[in-house]
């Protein structure tokens, strides 16, 4: 090879050379990398948007219904459960010797009969339903009062947020002049079933 030729062809490699870097440094360009450190391979310059597809195979159904508030009970926040009541006091009155309004008046309600405050006139549907305001009966009853007492005259949509419930139910648990039991561990256990 003589001189010339291999000048033309060194010319030739370094021209490649420079073209190969320059496309290097043009993808640089138009795809930064966040680290300056070359061509960033490891992001996608446009990233594909994968949309989010609930994996629904085997998925337990969502249950319905009141959600355990036992658990919550101890912990439940008596204030918060007293300005959760505004939603009630169009109906109902809280305090000791309170009247009658739209609804019966709930001193004492915990563990108290259904449908036995004095004075007050309630549907059939509730007079008839018979057992007690336990926390299992009013975690059902708040949360959706027609679900619970088919033909109750309770029109109110229900609290559906267990924690609302925990604190409305342990607001209605202070109200009474010997608080009703909190419930035990074994009460817990068995509601969570
Ligand atoms: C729109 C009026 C209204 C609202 C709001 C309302 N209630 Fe009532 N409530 C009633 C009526 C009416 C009854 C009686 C239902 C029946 O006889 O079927 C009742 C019954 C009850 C009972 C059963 C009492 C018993 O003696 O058996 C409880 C407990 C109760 N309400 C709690 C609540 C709580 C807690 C709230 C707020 C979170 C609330 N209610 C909101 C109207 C209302």
């Amino acid at each position: 090879m003589d001189e010339l030729k291999f000048n033309k062809l060194f010319a030739g490699v370094l021209l490649a050379a420079l073209v190969f870097m320059a496309g290097i440094k043009g993808a640089q360009i138009l795809v930064p990398s966040h680290d300056g450190h070359g061509v960033a391979e490891h992001k996608n310059a446009y990233p594909i948007e994968v949309a989010e597809v609930a994996d629904t195979a085997g998925a337990v159904a969502a249950p319905v219904g009141p959600e355990p508030i036992l658990a919550l009970l101890a912990e439940a926040d008596i204030a918060a459960g007293m300005k959760l009541a505004k939603k009630c006091t169009a109906c109902h009155v809280f305090d000791e010797g309170g009247a009658n309004k739209v609804g019966p008046a709930l001193w004492n309600i915990v563990n108290a009969d259904k449908g036995g405050v004095a004075g007050f006139g309630y549907s059939d549907a509730l007079a008839g339903f018979g057992g007690g305001w336990d926390y299992a009966a009013l975690n059902a009853f708040l949360y959706k009062p027609k679900a619970y007492i088919a033909g109750t005259k309770m029109n109110f949509a229900g609290l559906k947020k267990p924690k609302d419930r925990a604190n409305m139910i342990a607001y209605l648990r202070s109200l009474s002049a010997s608080p009703a039991a909190l419930p035990t561990d074994a009460d817990i256990a068995s509601e969570a079933q």
